[in-house]
C-alpha cells in the first residue's frame, strides 16, 4: 500500500511541477521587453552620467555599444512587424553604432548624442508602442 501511495504522490508532485514550470515560462519576461529594458537602462545611466558631469568617452562607448547590440536584436524580438518598423530599428542601430565608434568626449556632446538616440526611440514608440 505504501509504495503505491508514494508513486501516486510522485505523480501528483511531478504534474504540479510541470504545470508551474509551464506557467513560469509563459509569464517570464518576454524577450522584446528585455531588449527594451536593457536599452532603457543604459540610456538612463548615460543621462545620470551627464547630470553627474562624468562623461568619459570610454565609459559612454561601452554603454552605447551594448545598446547597439540590443537595437540589433529588435528584429528578432519583434517578429511580424512591417517594414517601416524594422527601418526605425535599423536607424536607431545606425545612430548607436556611429556613437559607439566615435564616442562623445564631453558632456555637451553626450547630451546631443542622447537627444538623437532618444528621438530615435520616440519616433518608433509614437507609432508602434
Ligand atoms: C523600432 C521600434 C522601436 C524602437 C527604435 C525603440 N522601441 Fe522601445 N518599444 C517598441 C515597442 C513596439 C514597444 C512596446 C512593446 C510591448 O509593450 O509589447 C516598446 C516598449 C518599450 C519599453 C517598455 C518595455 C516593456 O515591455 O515594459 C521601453 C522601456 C522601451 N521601449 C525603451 C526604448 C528605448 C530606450 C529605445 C531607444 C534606445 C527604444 N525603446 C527604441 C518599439 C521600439
Amino acid at each position: 500500500m505504501r509504495p503505491l501511495l508514494l508513486v501516486l504522490l510522485g505523480l501528483v508532485v511531478g504534474a504540479m511541477g510541470a504545470t508551474f514550470a509551464l506557467s513560469a515560462l509563459r509569464q517570464g519576461t518576454p524577450f522584446h521587453s528585455g531588449v527594451m529594458a536593457v536599452m532603457q537602462y543604459h540610456l538612463g545611466a548615460l543621462r545620470a552620467n551627464v547630470r553627474a558631469k562624468q562623461c568619459d568617452a570610454k565609459g559612454s562607448a561601452g554603454r552605447l555599444s551594448r545598446m547597439e547590440a540590443m537595437a540589433g536584436d529588435i528584429r528578432e524580438a519583434f517578429p511580424g512587424m512591417d517594414t517601416p518598423f524594422y527601418e526605425a530599428a535599423e536607424r536607431l542601430r545606425g545612430i548607436l553604432d556611429g556613437a559607439a565608434k566615435a564616442p562623445p568626449a564631453t558632456c555637451e556632446a553626450l547630451t546631443r548624442t542622447l537627444a538623437t538616440v532618444g528621438e530615435a526611440c520616440q519616433s518608433c514608440h509614437r507609432q508602434y508602442r
